[in-house]
């Protein structure tokens, strides 16, 4: 007898998909998002008005939303507020940062990083409420094998940004490097690698930011439809 259901790649289970509705067509639902995203912006000076520990799971909780590979998911939020914690993240940061700008930078690094004003200070470990520390894992939870560990957590982070910033919180994606001390300053066994800290928080009332462009769309995308060769808009 033919079968009345769609065929499926395999035998596991599956669930019909729930589908997003965002109540006006694409265009304008990607316009509006872009919009709100355009207005993302890397902050380094926190207010040290409190976020609420629900707001962190909600943002955590969409970062964990994101694809990886074989859906393994490779990722461990630690969300850090204690004071004295906060306090040796940022000592600890702040003495690698100290050779970094002093001897491992190279000049050229330097001189790409003086617009942006960052030094060795780094005042926003300890002002923003909370610093989401992300770790990759090296290993599956059952200890079995994880797949493009660097991609999916990437993803991760770009959704934890605008979950966010969608939330009307400043973030600063920071890269102390090397920054093997936060595994042990935060316990976290062998297999958990320091991925990124993510200062979460309200900026500073008067928060100033680095005048800097973004690239136009049509300087990194190529549209490709094939035959004729690339074209640079949709019609
Ligand atoms: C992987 C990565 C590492 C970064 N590391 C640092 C950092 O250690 N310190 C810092 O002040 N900003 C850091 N940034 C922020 C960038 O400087 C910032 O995103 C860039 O200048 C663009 O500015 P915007 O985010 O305000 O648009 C980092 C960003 C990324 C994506």
């Amino acid at each position: 007898m033919p079968s009345t259901s769609p065929p499926t790649p395999h035998d596991y289970p599956t669930v019909p998909l729930k589908r997003f509705d965002p109540g006006v067509p694409a265009e304008r639902a990607a316009r509006a998002f872009y919009e709100t995203m355009r207005l993302r912006r890397t902050v380094r000076e926190f207010s040290d008005r409190p976020v609420s520990e629900e707001t962190i799971r909600q943002i955590v909780a969409a970062a964990g939303t994101a694809p990886s590979g074989a859906n393994k998911q490779p990722w461990r939020f630690v969300a850090v507020c204690d004071p004295a914690l906060k306090r040796r993240i940022r000592e600890a940061a702040e003495a690698e940062e100290r050779e970094f700008y002093s001897r491992r930078a190279t000049p050229e690094w330097l001189a790409d990083l003086a617009p942006l004003g960052t030094g060795c200070e780094k005042p926003f470990l300890e002002r923003a409420p909370w610093l989401i520390v992300v770790f990759k894992t090296m290993k599956a939870d059952d200890g079995g094998g994880v797949y493009y560990v660097n991609e999916s957590v990437g993803i991760a982070v770009g959704l934890l940004l605008a979950a966010a910033h969608h939330a009307g919180l400043a973030t600063l994606t920071h890269t102390p490097s090397p920054m093997g001390f936060l595994s042990k300053v935060l316990a976290r066994p062998e297999h958990e690698r320091p991925f990124l800290v993510v200062p979460v928080g309200y900026p500073e009332e008067g928060c100033r930011v680095p005048d800097i462009g973004r690239k136009a769309v049509d300087q990194i995308l190529v549209v490709n439809l094939g035959g004729e060769g690339p074209r640079k808009t949709d019609v």
